[in-house]
């Protein structure tokens, strides 16, 4: 067997089919207008990976009300008529390449850049300093006050509409971002969650707001509309971040995502790959489990350019899919040079030279090309 033959094999997640295993993962660029809506520019960028062979793609977290959601300048947000609009003409572009869409939906919470103050579970003050290049705010974040039971609705609220109105702007589904230290990720962790009401305390209460909004999603979205969760233990300022009780806390939090009616599951990385994120303290490996226990189509991420380590990830049932992010940043192409035994180019932190934002970026591949 080719050490690349599962990762072309077709895939599905609901009804929605696949032509192969590779996932573009979901990475801000806030390249969006002021007001957050979608460019012209996001369109032609979108539409470049479905043209190298991503099958599938997860637009970067759209923020889910204009309240206190939003976590970067120029990130893009599904809250507007105008942004509806602007991310319907993002999918005709991927569609137009044979591209499937779906999109991350995310609320920061404590770790907005963006807001005045910022709201939380509780008082808390998030480890670590603010991202650099994704707006005016830097150092460390403030402490975000507690958010009220009548705001943790209208939270809920602001992902159903965002789902709803994603729907309407034709991607095949939505990710709800439970993961890396943001907002729902700020409910699922103790540390960070001191509440004593129905959303705090035990595991199950913490998974508790996560589980209602793709509950309700599923309720106001048509049957083949996708919900799926991203999930991580590390924080985006925390790599070292692992789920207490290991295998035990992932059966609570999986059980009740898929019993909520989750069509699938992105357990992501950070800094330090697949193998180390997605494993317990103990080394159990997450994504295999998940799986097994929910029968549910699991996406994994961390490092996996690596053809041969993504691909024994899928023929070992560890995963379905396989969710790229920065070398896909520089090899947009990047299914089709696996496919075809073509090198990649290797990612480089210089890439964000000139800034985050995919105008940036093309300042800097330009400068590249020409060196080249
Ligand atoms: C520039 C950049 C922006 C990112 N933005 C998001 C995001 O919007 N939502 C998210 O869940 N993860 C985001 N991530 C994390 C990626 O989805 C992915 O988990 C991470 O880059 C590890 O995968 P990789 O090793 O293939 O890059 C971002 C990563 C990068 C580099």
């Amino acid at each position: 067997m080719s050490d690349t033959q599962s990762l072309l094999q077709q895939g599905a997640i609901g009804s929605v089919t696949v032509p192969n295993r590779f996932v573009l993962a979901p990475m801000s660029r806030a390249s969006a207008q002021d007001d957050g809506t979608p460019t012209p520019n996001m369109a032609r960028y979108y539409a470049k990976f479905a043209r190298g062979g991503f099958g599938l793609l997860i637009a970067e977290g759209a923020y889910t009300d204009d309240q206190y959601s939003q976590s970067y300048s120029n990130q893009p947000g599904l809250v507007s008529d105008a942004h509806e609009k602007g991310w319907a003409q993002v999918v005709q572009a991927v569609n137009a390449e044979g591209g499937k869409m779906i999109l991350q939906l995310i609320h920061a919470g404590a770790v907005s850049q963006h807001v005045e103050h910022s709201y939380a579970p509780s008082a808390v003050r998030p480890s670590g300093t603010m991202l650099q290049g994704y707006g005016h705010k830097s150092g460390a974040y403030d402490v975000p006050r507690e958010l009220d039971l009548k705001e943790i609705d209208a939270i809920k609220q602001g992902f159903v509409q965002a789902a709803k109105r994603a729907e309407n702007a034709g991607f095949d589904g939505v990710e709800v971002h439970c993961a890396n230290g943001y907002l729902l990720d700020q409910f699922l962790t103790p540390e960070t969650n001191l509440r004593t009401d129905q959303y705090g305390g035990s595991l199950e209460n913490r998974i508790r707001l996560t589980q209602d909004i793709i509950g309700d999603i599923q309720l106001t979205t048509g049957r083949d509309f996708l919900v799926g969760v991203r999930l991580s233990q590390a924080k985006a300022t925390n790599p070292d971040y692992f789920w207490h009780n290991g295998v035990k806390d992932a059966e609570v939090i999986f059980s009740a995502l898929a019993q909520a009616g989750a069509d699938f599951i992105h357990l992501a990385s950070e800094a330090k790959g697949y193998a180390y994120h997605s494993a317990t303290r103990q080394g159990e490996n997450l994504s295999a489990l998940a799986k097994k226990l929910t029968g549910l189509p699991v996406i994994a991420n961390g490092g996996l350019h690596d053809a041969a380590l993504a691909n024994a990830i899928v023929s070992q049932d560890q995963a379905d899919f396989i969710a790229v992010g920065k070398t896909a940043m520089l090899n947009p192409d990047l299914p089709k040079r696996i496919a075809q035994g073509r090198p990649l180019r290797d990612f480089s932190y210089d890439v964000f030279s000139y800034g985050v934002s995919i105008e940036a970026q093309g300042k800097w591949d330009a400068e590249q090309s020409v060196s080249a």
